[in-house]
């Protein structure tokens, strides 16, 4: 059996004229006029699934985009890898900043340049290189199915149904999904959590019109200033959330679980260059990685209303808007916190002005234990391949179905990534390291082999 080293390097070129060809496809799910391009994509998904030898390879459709199926069942009395992942992208806007276009992925600096080229077009042709890898050299050594959904981006709002239809059809003895960071390239490390998701975005009205803010403005609020003063109230000086009974039911991790987590290398100074900031900001009493991970959040993502074109005009707007997110940790109920949030937001309007909380959606914390099977088959695969033991961290992303799937399915995910968080997923110039990719696709087999034999000896 040829090992898994020289079919990378054998079929390199090849993988990354494939890979290209699927990043080449803009599908964004969140913008309508891609809808034709989203229909491609799960198309250019099915057909890698078929070429790689998977024998049920389906389009299962959604009420939303599709969702790609594909199984190989070699014997069902071994276990089953269910792989999960998402061909649909975030827009690429503002275009101007890419330095490349962000639908011709190009190479520079043995990184590939491309919108979706780490999150999440280039982690999940990992997988199915991985796959094709074994079932050509005959060493799957257990059953795989894989699930690539195209809403990941826009919170995942048809796969609940899907998955609760279809849990047959879904069942497994584990998940695996490369769509998270590791520490560094000679760091490896597994997440072992995600935060959960409350996103609402909010509406404050004024006046019935505009008005001349020379003739109204001192006399009638300014809806865009009382949404400034309303947002400013949401945190206090320490940096903590306002919101009442918010923190209620935070999951308070040991000072163990901490320390092992403040093991995990972190170079400020590094992060403090990469972002161009002089200092960090955050809440009192945590470190930035635990800022970032183990404690909830509340962002604005977005502001908007008034005058914004060129030149001045005196105008005292009629409405004003935002976008807020808020990250949330091990049992906080993204519902829960979503009304709590709409009830303490609407009290702080004053008179002159009325306000409406708009829920979008929402997703629930993850975590897995170190202890598990998934993650010790994961730290071995991960140590044979870096020549290093992976740490142990927890991410700060969200993937809402992570939690709906240990719900509906009673299976556990691991969270097998290898971007960076460098690679500026989601923003302009989003990359993924050729040397990532390829590790990726080395390090899976042995995840496979791993899980079997732990499974085996359980
Ligand atoms: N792959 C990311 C999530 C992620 C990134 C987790 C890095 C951990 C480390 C995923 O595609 C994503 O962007 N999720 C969204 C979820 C939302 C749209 C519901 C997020 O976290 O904002
Ligand atoms: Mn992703
Ligand atoms: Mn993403």
């Amino acid at each position: 059996m040829q090992n898994i080293q020289s079919y990378i390097s054998e079929n390199k070129n090849r993988f990354l004229d494939e890979l290209f060809q699927l990043l080449r496809i803009p599908s964004i799910s969140a913008d309508p006029a891609y809808k034709e391009n989203m229909a491609q994509m799960a198309e250019a998904i099915k057909n890698q699934c078929t070429q790689i030898g998977m024998d049920t390879v389906e389009i299962c459709p959604t009420a939303g985009f599709p969702v790609v199926f594909a199984q190989k069942i070699i014997d069902p009395k071994l276990p089953t890898i269910l792989v999960y992942g998402h061909y649909d992208v975030q827009p690429a806007t503002p275009l101007d900043l890419w330095i490349t276009p962000p639908f011709e992925p190009t190479l520079r600096d043995e990184k590939i340049y491309a919108r979706g080229s780490c999150d999440d077009k280039g982690q999940v042709f990992m997988h199915l290189k991985a796959l094709e890898y074994m079932i050509s050299s005959h060493s799957l050594p257990c059953n795989v199915k894989v699930l690539i959904e195209g809403e990941e981006e826009v919170g995942s709002d048809n796969l609940p149904i899907f998955v609760k239809n279809n849990t047959k059809k879904l069942s497994a003895d584990i998940i695996l999904i490369s769509d998270t960071a590791i520490i560094a390239n000679d760091i490896p490390s597994i997440d072992c959590g995600l935060r959960g998701l409350s996103y609402v975005e909010v509406e404050v009205t004024g006046p019935s019109r505009d008005l001349h803010s020379g003739v109204y403005g001192g006399a009638v609020a300014n809806p865009i200033n009382i949404l400034c003063d309303m947002i400013s109230k949401l945190h206090d000086k320490n940096r903590k959330i306002t919101i009442p009974h918010f923190y209620d039911e935070v999951e308070l991790v040991s000072i163990s679980e901490r320390k092992l987590l403040s093991e995990a290398p972190f170079d400020i100074e590094n992060y403090k260059n990469d972002l161009s900031i002089q200092d960090v900001m955050g809440e009192t009493g945590y470190s930035t990685t635990e800022r970032a991970s183990i404690r909830p959040t509340l962002d604005v993502n977005g502001i908007w209303g008034g005058y914004i074109g060129q030149g001045a005009k005196t105008v005292l707007p009629s409405q004003a808007f935002a976008k807020i997110s808020m990250r949330l940790v091990p049992n906080q109920d993204s519902g829960t916190i979503t009304k709590l949030f709409q009830s303490y937001f609407e009290n702080l309007a004053p008179a002159g002005v009325s306000v409406k909380v708009k829920p979008h959606h929402g997703g629930e914390a993850y975590v897995l234990p170190i202890d598990s099977i998934g993650y010790l088959a994961a730290e071995k695969a991960m140590e044979i391949t870096f020549g290093k033991k992976p740490v142990p961290t927890r991410g700060g992303g969200s993937i809402p179905i992570v939690a709906l799937f240990e719900k509906e399915l009673k299976i556990k995910s691991i969270l097998l990534g290898f971007g960076l968080d460098t690679d500026a997923i989601h923003s302009p110039n989003e990359h993924y390291g050729i040397f990532n990719l390829l590790k990726g696709i080395e390090t899976i087999p042995y995840f496979y082999k791993n899980f079997v034999e732990m499974s085996n000896n359980k």
